[in-house]
């Protein structure tokens, strides 16, 4: 069984059995997927006891990462070869499927790519390291402003670099550009503009990913970022709390 689902935010409450009964019948040859997001974020004691709660899981959670992700963190994790492309262990069954990997999973094939351009910014980044970093926290902090503190809550990874962008066209060269299914954060340019209707602006990576768009032949498309669950086309999916069975 694979199933698919959108952004958890460090919030993984949507995986209990009451509201995921379907994980009764699964194993860890079962698999999850989270469009990303996922809220791998710090060592927290929360987030080290939600770690544990999913590590007695049954089935195996697969993600792709966000824009919301602690790149610093995932940095110093290893990376190794798993059903075909790159992943990094966050737990025995939580693993990050890393960006331009095609990956076989009983007989589909999926190409996964993260990353997003954050669109809650537009109050700025701030460096904890530079003079007046706390004044001008509390300040922001008390009107409410939409803004983030770098390696913090903000990374510039949140968006791909040259290698991953190639790394992506190498791979889905390697396998004649068709694929099952791809499972990414944002959605290609033409897919988020069908979306927002103007509200979100294309980028570097929502163009690489329309180009992709372009030239891979597949069966759906499952994206997170824009928090809410609709079909924009007949095979662009996108994802937030729904959890929907796609094998
Ligand atoms: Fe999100």
């Amino acid at each position: 069984m694979i199933y698919v689902t959108g952004d958890c935010h460090g919030d993984y409450r949507r995986f209990n059995t009451e509201i995921f009964p379907e994980q009764k019948e699964m194993s860890r040859e079962d698999y999850v997927i989270v469009c990303g997001d996922f809220g791998y974020w710090d060592e927290s004691p929360e987030q080290k006891w939600w770690r544990k709660w999913l590590a007695k899981k049954p089935f195996t959670l697969l993600w792709t990462d966000g824009n919301h992700e602690n790149y610093d963190m995932l940095a110093m994790l290893p990376a190794e070869r798993w059903h075909g492309g790159m992943v990094q262990y966050i737990g025995e069954n939580v693993i990050r499927l890393m960006r331009g990997q095609v990956y076989e999973l009983e007989g589909i094939r999926l190409f996964a790519f993260g990353g997003a351009r954050s669109h809650d910014i537009q109050d700025g980044i701030l460096d904890p390291e530079e003079p007046g970093f706390r004044i001008k926290y509390k300040q922001l902090r008390a009107r409410n402003a939409m803004f983030r503190v770098n390696h913090r809550s903000w990374w510039k990874e949140e968006m791909p670099d040259a290698a991953e962008f190639e790394e992506g066209r190498k791979n889905l060269d390697a396998c004649g550009w068709q694929v099952d299914y791809i499972v990414t954060h944002c959605a290609p340019s033409s897919v988020q503009a069908l979306l927002g209707d103007g509200l979100y602006q294309a980028d570097a990576l929502t163009d690489y990913l329309e180009e992709i768009r372009q030239k891979c032949r597949y069966r759906k498309w499952f994206f997170g970022h824009y928090h809410g669950n609709r079909n924009v086309t007949d095979r662009d999916l996108m994802l937030y709390e729904q959890i929907i069975r796609i094998r």
